[in-house]
């Protein structure tokens, strides 16, 4: 694993762009797998100001997201797919049929995830695959637990998650009790793996997950043992690491 220590939020920013950027120039029909939340923002907006400038072309890129929550609709402003749209996909050349975030309203929780697997599979996988850090040490919607899923499945949200993301809704009982993930197996399958961790409030779970013994309870924990993955994180979240 090779660690990124940046100054701060906007410098990690930077440099996640810079390694997303790498990989569209090398490879411009590469598969991205995509992560919603507060951390990537700022390389979402990085990717749009280097894509206005002329300077990258998405126009072959496919996307795959990590996560969506169950029961919500694409144009509900907490669903992922809204997200992906507001924070970048309406702003680059992507072609929207070529971005794939799980169904949230597929009434068929099986049949969602089938469908998903199916979807990474025919694309051939993941060439770039970046993550957030859940303060659990969740990766996509990977709660702690007993065992590393392999595929797609419907989680039960746990309290500390729901709590996690409750600042986004009205109320906490608006908050979904049940996502879609990507499993881990498919995640450790990503070619290459950038992990954005950022802020204090990361430093003790980012510890443990790439310090730490390996083990479901700490899911992210599982990318030790990823050939290629590149942790990039700012001085707040890496003081002590
Ligand atoms: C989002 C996702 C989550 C987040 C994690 C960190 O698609 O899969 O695992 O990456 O919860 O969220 P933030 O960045 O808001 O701290």
């Amino acid at each position: 694993m090779r660690v990124y220590c940046a100054k701060d939020y906007n410098h990690a920013s930077r440099v996640a762009a810079n390694i997303i950027s790498a990989q569209v120039i090398m490879k411009p029909d590469c598969v991205l797998g995509l992560a919603t939340g507060s951390t990537p923002i700022g390389t979402y907006e990085e990717l749009i100001r280097r894509y206005e400038q002329g300077d990258l072309d998405f126009s072959k890129v496919h996307s795959i997201n990590l996560d969506e929550y169950r029961g919500l609709s694409p144009e509900n402003d907490q669903s992922y797919r809204y997200f992906m749209n507001t924070h970048l996909f309406d702003s680059i050349n992507i072609d929207k049929k070529n971005t794939y975030v799980p169904d949230g309203l597929e009434p068929d929780k099986d049949k969602a995830c089938r469908d998903y697997e199916e979807i990474i599979k025919v694309h051939g996988g993941v060439d770039l695959q970046i993550l957030g850090l859940g303060h659990n040490g969740h990766i996509g919607f990977n709660e702690p637990g007993s065992t590393f899923e392999k595929e797609t499945h419907c989680v039960t949200l746990s309290d500390t998650t729901r709590e996690a993301n409750a600042r986004f809704f009205n109320s906490m009982d608006e908050v979904p009790t049940e996502a879609y993930t990507m499993g881990i197996g498919s995640i450790m399958q990503a070619k290459k793996i950038v992990v954005i961790v950022t802020g204090e409030g990361k430093r003790e779970i980012v510890k443990k997950a790439f310090q730490g013994p390996i083990t479901p309870e700490v899911q992210a924990s599982v990318l030790q043992l990823h050939s290629d993955v590149i942790l990039v994180g700012d001085e707040a979240a890496l003081a002590g690491f």
